[in-house]
């Protein structure tokens, strides 16, 4: 009994810290321990599955355009910094809340442009 109060405890507070959840899930695939990525993210194969739906408004006549074929030469470099997710506008506009992406899309668009922002 004694132990389950202390795991419900410890999920309690892993909760309310709330970035023990997304850290663990990103850690394996972000960085190994020298830093560099181990997987490589790329437009194509991991952002344009999650902004399939962008489209639905930025169909050519709200920027940037994000029909499939024109989202990623609309988006870099004239929205995305290679290599610098935090000045990037595109990145800044989904932190601001655009659409509430779930924090573990964010942070996958966040690694996306921290990698060079690959097609
Ligand atoms: C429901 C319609 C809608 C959807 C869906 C939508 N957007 Fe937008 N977006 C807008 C509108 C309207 C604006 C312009 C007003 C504003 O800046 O909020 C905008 C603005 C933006 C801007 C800033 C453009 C600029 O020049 O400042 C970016 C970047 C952006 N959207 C990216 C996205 C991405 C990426 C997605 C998908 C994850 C998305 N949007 C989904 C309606 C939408």
């Amino acid at each position: 009994m004694k132990k389950l109060f202390q795991t419900l405890v410890i999920i309690g507070i892993c909760l309310s810290l709330d970035s023990c959840y997304y850290d663990s899930i990103y850690e394996p695939i972000t960085d190994d321990n020298d830093g560099s990525a181990i997987e490589e993210v790329t437009y194509n194969n991991d952002i344009a599955p999650i902004f399939g739906f962008c489209s639905n408004c930025h169909d050519g006549g709200q920027n940037p355009d994000l029909r499939e074929g024109n989202a990623y030469s609309s988006l870099v470099p004239t929205y995305v910094t290679a290599f610098d997710a935090e000045v990037s506008p595109l990145y800044l506009k989904l932190i601001d809340g655009h659409q509430n992406l779930p924090a573990i899309r964010l942070e996958l668009v966040k690694t996306w442009i921290d990698q060079g922002a690959k097609e």
